[in-house]
């Protein structure tokens, strides 16, 4: 029996990169699928990939940032599978600016994507779990840089230090109630989204002690055991999954 069976898993973000290999995995493990992304059509191809290995799956374009969009779309997910038993907060966005000439534009809009989406989406699931009684999990993408800082990327590494502290707050207040919220620091993973990725994997095989760049897999499978009863007792807590580059 898959680790997820029965279960239904709500994915941000997730027509492409991590959130597509979370989706894909959490599907080869029994889960039902609820899927938004801004980009329908890739996110189609990522649930008829599902499909094709036996997973149902709901697929909305949702902005992360609007609270009724989210809404409507845990209310379609409830509607059709019964519950949401578990939250991937994966969607998120990235530049590279220096801190001086960052424009309150680009700040806000990372700060609406990043940090705020986590928070409405966190906010509408517990409430739907407070409601049923449900005991479930929430994994939030944070990132290295929730830890350490970066040139050039004060705002990225100003989100993913929000999204680590909500969530330890959430771990904290709704421990008592069975649910559980932990976050995951990705190093560098090979997607679309960070630019020149050819100097990323050179870096990356010189320096980083497992010597290779991250793949989206290596974070789903983080995921999936932060989503599953194998982590039952592991809460508030933000996990490296990094290839050992914190140590140096
Ligand atoms: N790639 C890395 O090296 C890395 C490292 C650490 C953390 N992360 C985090 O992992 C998560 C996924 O990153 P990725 O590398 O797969 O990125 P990606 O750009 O490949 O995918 C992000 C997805 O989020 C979607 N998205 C963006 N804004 C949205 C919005 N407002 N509403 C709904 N969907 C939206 C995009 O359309 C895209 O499909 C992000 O939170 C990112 O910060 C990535």
């Amino acid at each position: 029996m898959g680790r997820l069976a029965g279960k239904t898993a709500l994915i941000t973000g997730a027509a492409r990169g991590i959130g597509r290999a979370i989706a894909l995995r959490f599907a080869a493990e029994g889960a039902d699928l609820v899927l938004c992304d801004l980009n329908l059509e890739q996110l189609g191809a990522v649930a008829a990939e599902a499909e094709s290995g036996g997973a149902s799956t709901l697929i909305q374009r949702v902005d992360v940032a609007q609270r009724a969009e989210l809404q409507d779309l845990v209310d379609a997910g409830v509607a059709r599978f019964g519950t949401i038993d578990v939250l991937v907060n994966n969607a998120g966005v990235f530049f590279n600016a220096p801190f001086e000439q960052t424009t309150d534009e680009q700040f806000d809009r990372i700060m609406d994507i990043n940090v705020r989406g986590v928070f409405l989406a966190s906010q509408i699931v517990i409430r739907h779990w407070l409601e049923r009684e449900i005991k479930g999990a929430i994994v939030n993408l944070a990132s290295i840089g929730a830890a350490v800082a970066f040139v050039d990327s004060s705002a990225y590494c100003t989100t993913k230090g929000a999204v680590a502290t909500l969530t330890r707050c959430i771990a904290l207040e709704y421990g008592p109630r069975g649910i559980r919220a932990n976050s995951m620091a990705p190093g560098i993973i090979d997607t679309p989204m960070l630019p020149s990725q050819e100097d990323n994997k050179n870096w990356a095989n010189n320096r980083i002690p497992l010597r290779r760049l991250g793949q989206p897999e290596d974070v789903a499978d983080l995921a999936l055991f932060l989503a599953c009863d194998e982590s039952r007792y592991i809460t508030g807590e933000m996990i490296f999954v990094d290839g050992g580059w914190m140590l140096d």
